[in-house]
C-alpha cells in the first residue's frame, strides 16, 4: 500500500526534492539554535569573551530568518503536493467509476461511493502530506539535534537515548488503535451519506408514509455510531500526548540529575549541559509530531484501503485494445444464442436468445414484468456483456467496437427519465459540445416540447432542478425525446417510454415518439400493446426466453401469451 501511495508522489519528484532540501536547511537551523546555547553560556555569561555578546544575538536573528524562509518553502510546496495528489486520486476514482458497467452499481450504494470520493480521500490527503512532511522534516530535525547532543556529551547522549525506545512503543500501539477506529468511522460515514441520499431522494414517499420519525431514528443510529468511533479515535490521540510527555519528562529529569552531577564534578561545562538540554527539549516536538503523524498515517492507510478497493474493482465491460471505427448502422443486428446471468444470481435472466433486427425495422418486445425485456435492451447498448453467446451489429461483435462508437449509433429513451440539474437547453443538448440554439428549438417543436418550454420563466435557460423536479412527467419525457431526436442516431431503443404517463401526456409523447421513430431502426418495449400494433415484428419474451415471434395479427391468431396480454388490456 505504501508503495502504491508513493506512486502518486512520483510525478512531483522535482518539487518534492526542493521541499526536502528546505527541510534539511530547516532542521540544521533548529539544531544550530540549540548549539548556540553553549558559547552563549560558556563564553558570554561567564564573561570570558565580550565579542560574543554581539555575535550570538546576530547569529540567532540570522538563523531565524533562514529557518523561516525554509519553513515557508517546504510548507507551501508540501501543501501544493498534498492537494495535487488528492486531485489526482479523485479524478482517477471518478474516471474509474464512470467506466464501470451497470452491474458494478447494482451492489453499491451511491452514498457509499460518495463517501469514498469525499471523506476517505480527505483523510488520505492528511496522511500523505503529514507523512512526507513529518518523516522528512521531523526525522531530519531529530538527526541534527542528536548530532548536537552527541557532540556536546556522547556519554550523556547515549544515556538519554534509552528513553527513545520507550517512546516508540506507545507510538506503534496508538497507531494500530487509530487505524481501526478510523476505518470504522469511514464505514459509518459511508452509511450516513447513503442514508441521506436515499431518504432525501425519496422524501415524497417518506412523508406520504409518515416515516420521518423512522428515518430520523435510522439516521440517529448511524451518526451515533460515527460519533462513537470519532470519540474513540480522538481519545486515543488525546492519550498519546500525555503519555509521550510523561516519558519525555522522565528523560529530562534523569539527564538533569546525571548531567548536574557531571557539571558539579567539573567533567562538563554548564554551557554544554544547557545546549544539551535545549536540544533535548527541541527534540521533544518533532518526536511528538512523529507520533501524531503515525496516527494520521494509520487513518490514511485505512482510507487508502477503501479507495484502492474501488480502484481495483475490475471493469467488466471494456473497450477492445484496437478497434476499427464503425460506419453508420446499415444492415442488421443479430443476437446469437445470448445468455445472461446477473452476478450473485443463480438463474439466467436471458436464456439462449436468438433475434434478428433488420435495418429500418420496428421490433417490439413484449412480455410480463420481469420477463427480461429491459435486460435485453441493455445488452444491445452493451451495458453488460452476455455470459454466453454474442451480439453482432453489421456483422461485428459488440465487443470488437469501442463503447463510444457503439453508443453513438443509439438513442435510449426509458421510463425513468434522467434530467440533470441544468438548463432546459443543456438537457436537450446533453452530449453536444457546441450547442446550436436554433436547432434545439426546432427539435423541441418536433418533440411537442417547445410550447411548454416557452412558457417557463426563463424559457430554454430555465434550470430544471434536481432530476427535473420543476417539470411534470410528460414534460420531462418530451425533453428526453427531444434529446434523443437531437442525437439523431440510427438505432432507437424505447423502454416503456410512455408507461408512467397519463392519457393526455401519453398522446403528446406518443406523437413525438412516432416522429422520432421515422427512418430509424427501433427496438421498442411497450407496456401498452396498442402502441406497437404496427411493429414489423413482435417478440414475446417469457422468463428470459423468446416464446413467440410474429406480426400482431399472426400472434393474435396463434393464441398464447401475446393474445392473453392483449385480451387483458382490451377486455376482449
Ligand atoms: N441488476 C440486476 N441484478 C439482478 N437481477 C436483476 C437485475 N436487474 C434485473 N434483474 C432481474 O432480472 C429479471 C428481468 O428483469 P428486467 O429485464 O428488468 O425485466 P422486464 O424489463 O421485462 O420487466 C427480473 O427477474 C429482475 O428481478
Ligand atoms: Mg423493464
Amino acid at each position: 500500500m505504501y508503495r502504491r501511495l508513493l506512486q502518486f508522489l512520483l510525478p512531483y519528484k522535482g518539487k518534492l526534492f526542493i521541499a526536502m532540501a528546505a527541510m534539511v536547511v530547516l532542521a540544521a537551523c533548529t539544531a544550530a539554535l540549540a548549539w548556540v546555547m553553549q558559547p552563549m553560556l560558556d563564553e558570554v555569561l561567564s564573561g570570558k569573551n565580550k565579542t560574543y555578546i554581539y555575535l550570538v544575538p546576530i547569529a540567532i536573528i540570522g538563523l531565524y530568518i533562514i529557518k523561516g524562509t525554509a519553513f515557508y518553502t517546504q510548507a507551501s510546496i508540501m501543501a501544493f503536493i498534498g492537494q495535487r495528489i488528492i486531485y489526482d486520486i479523485r479524478k482517477k476514482i471518478y474516471a474509474h467509476l464512470t467506466a464501470q458497467s451497470l452491474s458494478f452499481f447494482t451492489h453499491r450504494k451511491t452514498g457509499e461511493l460518495l463517501g469514498r470520493i469525499t471523506y476517505d480521500v480527505t483523510l488520505l490527503q492528511g496522511a500523505v502530506s503529514t507523512t512526507v512532511t513529518s518523516l522528512m522534516r521531523d526525522v531530519m530535525t531529530i538527526i541534527f539535534l542528536l548530532g548536537v547532543i552527541f557532540y556536546q556529551d556522547w556519554l550523556l547522549a547515549l544515556l538519554s537515548l534509552i528513553v527513545f525506545p520507550i517512546m516508540v512503543l506507545p507510538i506503534v500501539r496508538f497507531g494500530q488503535k487509530m487505524r481501526q477506529a478510523s476505518y470504522d468511522g469511514q464505514v459509518s460515514m459511508g452509511h450516513m451519506s447513503s442514508l441521506v441520499e436515499e431518504s432525501i431522494g425519496g422524501i415524497r414517499v417518506v412523508k406520504a408514509f409518515g416515516m420521518e420519525k423512522y428515518e430520523r431514528k435510522r439516521f440517529k443510529n448511524i451518526t451515533t455510531d460515527f460519533m462513537t468511533h470519532q470519540v474513540k479515535a480522538l481519545k486515543v490521540q488525546a492519550l498519546s500526548f500525555p503519555v509521550m510527555e510523561m516519558v519525555a519528562g522522565l528523560g529530562i529529569a534523569g539527564i538533569l540529575l546525571y548531567g548536574g552531577l557531571r557539571v558539579a564534578d567539573g567533567e562538563a561545562t554548564a554551557g554544554m549541559l544547557m545546549a544539551f538540554i535545549v536540544s533535548l527539549l527541541m527534540l521533544y516536538d518533532p518526536v511528538r509530531r512523529l507520533s501524531r503523524a503515525n496516527n494520521e498515517i494509520q487513518q490514511g492507510l485505512a482510507a487508502a484501503e477503501r479507495i484502492f478497493d474501488i480502484l481495483d474493482a475490475p471493469i467488466d465491460v471494456k473497450d477492445p485494445e484496437e478497434a476499427e471505427p464503425i460506419n453508420k448502422f446499415s444492415t442488421e443486428i443479430n443476437f446469437k444464442d445470448v445468455c445472461l446471468t446477473y452476478p450473485n444470481a443463480s438463474n439466467p435472466v436471458l436464456d439462449h436468445i436468438d433475434l434478428n433486427i433488420k435495418s429500418g425495422e420496428v421490433v417490439a418486445l413484449v412480455g410480463r414484468s420481469g420477463a427480461g425485456k429491459t435486460t435485453l435492451a441493455n445488452m444491445l447498448l452493451r451495458f453488460m456483456d452476455p455470459t454466453q453467446g454474442g451480439i453482432d451489429i453489421d456483422g461485428r461483435d459488440l465487443r470488437s467496437i469501442t463503447q463510444n462508437d457503439l453508443r453513438n449509433q443509439m438513442s435510449l429513451v426509458t421510463q425513468e427519465i434522467v434530467l440533470f440539474n441544468d438548463t432546459v437547453l443543456h438537457n436537450i443538448a446533453y452530449g453536444h459540445e457546441d450547442i446550436d440554439r436554433e436547432e434545439v428549438i426546432r427539435i423541441a417543436k418536433i418533440a411537442n416540447a417547445h410550447e411548454f418550454i416557452d412558457k417557463l420563466e426563463q424559457g430554454y435557460d430555465t434550470l430544471v432542478g434536481e432530476r427535473g423536479v420543476i417539470l411534470s412527467g410528460g414534460q420531462r419525457q418530451r425533453l428526453s425525446l427531444a434529446r434523443a431526436l437531437l442525437k439523431n442516431a440510427p438505432i432507437l431503443v424505447l423502454d416503456e417510454a410512455t408507461s408512467s404517463l397519463d392519457t393526455e401526456s401519453e398522446r403528446l409523447v406518443q406523437q413525438a415518439i412516432d416522429k422520432l421513430m421515422l427512418g430509424r431502426t427501433v427496438l421498442v418495449i411497450a407496456h401498452r400493446l396498442s402502441t406497437i400494433r404496427n411493429a414489423d415484428k413482435i417478440v414475446v419474451l417469457d422468463e428470459g426466453e423468446i416464446v413467440q415471434i410474429g406480426s400482431h395479427a399472426e400472434l393474435l391468431e396463434q393464441g398464447g401469451i401475446y393474445a392473453e396480454l392483449y385480451a387483458l388490456q382490451f377486455g376482449d
